[in-house]
């Protein structure tokens, strides 16, 4: 038999198997997001991402120590607040002595290396768990972006490096960069969430900030009016053209594993780095099939992230990149 193209030469070992191979994962393409609470001593694991904690400033900042130590680069940061600090208007999150400030200015000086990105959007500090002001039983547009706009100041001004608005309210990305760039914050970026589905698979997260919506008579009990609908793609593409031209510096998938096909698109046509987020509820699944031994744990978990760096992904937001990293350093 004679076949021109024998394509299973270039797999016949593992030698020659790592030298065509296409992409390749690094600890330089994680960012880990980490919970923080409230009070002294805290470390509290949530039941359904094993592995995951919500932690008192300290114990956080021993967590960015060690993702740093992993060669891991850069966090998100998510505060859990105490409901007496919660109202319609959020504005314990642009408190300068808030716990999210505070935790930037530690993370900062423990690590000063590590980028910080902290998380900009009001549902854990909003009675309603919304990431806006409802008002009429709508999440109002224009009155959050000033009080987004507000909540991003205070984080820059405490040593952010990158903000990651993940509300997707309209016009915030410009907002945020004109406010920046006056305040003499010009050095301070911007990772959008650009196209953040409503998803399902949220869950997790929202138990661990309890901040899932509130089930009240005229409060909208999903997220559905900002948040994108899985049925579309070229939405996301109008989404983020827009959010580069309001000078979004990186632009964010959300979720991952079932939305690549949408980084493959924002990666195609906007020539920007591209970060997807492998969000609470994959963790939660890989985590949980993994635990009943019905798959191989950390041969799916580099699968994962690898298959999302080859759908055009520049950066993972990922709750494994400690674990990952790990695997990666003893290679
Ligand atoms: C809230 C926010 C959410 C996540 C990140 N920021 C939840 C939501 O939109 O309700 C989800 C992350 C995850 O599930 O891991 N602004």
């Amino acid at each position: 038999m004679f076949i021109h193209n024998r394509h299973r030469r270039l797999r016949q070992n593992e030698s020659i198997r790592s030298m065509i191979r296409e992409n390749h994962l690094s600890t330089n393409d994680f960012i880990l997001p980490l919970f923080i609470a409230e009070g002294k001593d805290v470390r509290v694991e949530i039941p359904s991402m094993p592995g995951i904690y919500r932690n008192s400033l300290e114990n956080v900042v021993k967590e960015a120590k060690e993702a740093w130590d992993l060669g891991i680069k850069s966090v998100n940061l998510y505060c859990k607040v105490s409901d007496s600090l919660k109202d319609n208007t959020g504005k314990e999150a642009w408190n300068p002595n808030g716990l999210m400030q505070n935790t930037i200015k530690a993370i900062k000086d423990a690590c000063p290396e590590m980028i910080i990105m902290p998380d900009v959007a009001l549902d854990p500090y909003s009675i309603y768990g919304h990431d806006g002001i409802v008002e009429n039983g709508r999440v109002i547009n224009d009155a959050t972006v000033d009080a987004l706009v507000r909540m991003s100041l205070s984080h820059a001004e405490a040593g952010a490096d990158f903000l990651a608005p993940s509300d997707m309210m309209d016009g915030r990305i410009g907002a945020m960069r004109d406010a920046l760039e006056e305040n003499g914050f010009d050095n301070v970026g911007i990772m959008s969430y650009a196209a953040k589905y409503a998803s399902s698979f949220y869950g997790p997260f929202r138990e661990a900030l309890d901040s899932a919506p509130v089930d009240t008579m005229d409060i909208p009990k999903d997220k559905k009016t900002y948040q994108m609908d899985f049925h579309n793609a070229e939405e996301a593409l109008r989404e983020a053209i827009a959010d580069v031209e309001e000078g979004a510096d990186i632009l964010m998938v959300k979720p991952g594993m079932a939305y690549l096909d949408i980084v493959r698109l924002v990666k195609e046509n906007l020539q920007v780095p591209v970060s997807v987020y492998q969000v609470s509820g994959e963790y939660a699944m890989i985590k949980a099939a993994a635990e009943k031994g019905w798959i191989e744990h950390d041969k799916i978990m580099l699968e994962t992230l690898t298959c999302m760096k080859r759908a055009g992904a520049d950066l993972i937001t990922t709750y494994f990149a400690k674990e990952a990293a790990r695997l990666l350093n003893d290679r």
